[in-house]
């Protein structure tokens, strides 16, 4: 039996083989290329549920068995053992470093961190009350205005340096954002300090007092942002794809994984699970929501449960649940939001509706929490998200340039408008 599908056209009767390919894990898929050219028909596939876009040898994700793997390693090791910058480095090498290595890469990530004196200027362009998000797209783009010794895209070593240069100003930015906001004034990187050390300290510390974030607040962080890094092919990593085809510059495909991300369908879930729980208020009324979300008449949504891909727990959720029920712990937090957010999710996973759909809290459903506990402001969330996704969305970015099958990506459609009509003047319309 050969490897194929044949697809057949009952019209015609003219029939296509298709070539089946396999990876190494996951469901193998089916090469349509030909398609058009034989059959001169295109496949549809809203929000792409069954629609592979490229090869991709970075994330390894397993939805129905809760497995996710960057390069071959466990998120579950990584999580444990591993540090953000250990991760990047992987994500764009495809190994982990070794010890020689490692001091190389901390270091050539810290030559990075400081952003031109100008591009502290653009921020005033914004009204003090933008949305974060809204700041730092607007801000990564500006970067395509800087860096004009590596705009060779060609040019594997330019790429490795706007990845350094993407990984390392992203804490830089992030700060900015939320200083800007807050009327502080700017605080440069302490490149003496960790990734995630000196990005609590641009964001938080006081021009008049000595700051020094706590431990448990870094380990929190850190664990977040090695847990967020990359996830395979999802909306904002897509939308980074597609720029990339067109020959894009890398910081403006960069800006457009943020302006994706902030949707809360997809990153910015994390900020609509505090605002959702602020509206819940008090668990007497958990169960007035969650009849809420069953209902098919109201477009209510639980933020922070369901995943495209995930149909059994979300390993990183497993992993942030763990830590974000240790903080609340070890904070000894006593807030009303995080009983109403563990009895929800109490609620929700022995509710028939949530089992039968495989609706498990997500990833963040936890994070915004842990954000929250860390007294991050709200509205921060989905920025610390787009720092950590950074890494994978410039990884992705690098392995599509030197894809040997590299286009431009463009979708077909299935047209279903008005058909071929002559134009009215306006008088006789
Ligand atoms: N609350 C209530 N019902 C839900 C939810 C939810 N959060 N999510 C899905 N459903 C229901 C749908 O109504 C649908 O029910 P039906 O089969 O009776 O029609 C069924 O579950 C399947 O839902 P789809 O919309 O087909 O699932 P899809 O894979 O397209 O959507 C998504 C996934 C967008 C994550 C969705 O679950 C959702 O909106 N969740 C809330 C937002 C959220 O938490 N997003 C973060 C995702 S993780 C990330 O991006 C990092």
């Amino acid at each position: 039996m050969s490897d194929t599908v044949t697809i057949t056209d009952n019209r015609t009767g003219n029939q296509l083989e298709c070539p089946i390919i396999s990876g190494t894990y996951g469901e193998p898929v089916i090469d349509t290329k030909l398609l058009h050219k034989e059959l001169g028909m295109f496949t549809i596939d809203p929000g792409f549920g069954t629609t592979a876009s490229c090869r991709s040898s970075i994330t390894y994700l397993d939805g129905d068995n809760g497995v996710l793997l960057h390069r071959g390693y466990p998120i579950e090791q990584l999580a444990e053992n591993s540090n953000f910058t250990e991760v990047c480095y992987l994500l764009l090498h495809g190994e982990l470093p070794n010890s020689q290595e490692m001091v190389d890469w901390d270091h050539a990530i810290k030559m990075h961190t400081m952003t031109h004196e100008h591009l502290s200027r653009f921020y005033q362009g914004y009204r003090y009350d933008a949305h974060p998000m809204s700041i730092m797209a607007g801000v990564v783009n500006a970067l395509a205005s800087y860096y004009h010794d590596a705009t060779d895209i060609q040019n594997p070593e330019h790429r490795l340096l706007t990845a350094k240069r993407v990984i390392a100003k992203m804490p830089n930015i992030a700060s900015k954002c939320y200083r800007y906001a807050s009327g502080l004034p700017f605080v440069y990187p302490d490149n003496d300090k960790g990734f995630v050390e000196n990005f609590l300290y641009m964001t938080f510390s006081w021009p008049s007092e000595q700051y020094a974030p706590p431990p448990v607040a870094i380990r929190a962080l850190e664990l977040l942002l090695i847990l967020h890094a990359d996830h395979e092919q999802n909306a904002s990593t897509s939308a980074v794809r597609l720029a990339g085809s067109a020959e894009s510059n890398p910081f403006g495909c960069i800006a457009a994984g943020i302006n994706t991300l902030w949707g809360k369908a997809h990153g910015g879930a994390n900020e609509a699970v505090v605002h959702m729980l602020e509206e819940i208020g008090d668990t007497s009324n958990i169960q007035k929501f969650v009849d809420k979300a069953k209902d098919k008449d109201d477009p209510f949504r639980l933020m922070g449960f369901g995943h495209r891909v995930y149909k059994n727990y979300d390993p990183r959720a497993t992993i942030i649940r763990k830590a974000c029920h240790d903080l609340i712990t070890e904070m000894n937090i006593d807030q009303p939001m995080f009983e109403v957010a563990m009895e929800l999710e109490r609620i929700a996973l022995e509710d028939d509706y949530f089992i039968e759909r495989k609706l498990y809290p997500n990833v963040d459903f936890y994070s915004g929490l842990i954000y929250q506990a860390l007294k991050i402001p709200v509205s921060m969330f989905t920025v610390m998200f787009a720092m950590a996704r950074s890494a994978g969305w410039i990884a992705q970015w690098i392995e599509l340039m030197e894809d040997p099958d590299f286009r431009i990506g463009r979708p077909r459609q299935l047209y279903i408008g008005t058909e071929k009509r002559d134009y009215v003047d306006v008088a006789k319309r």
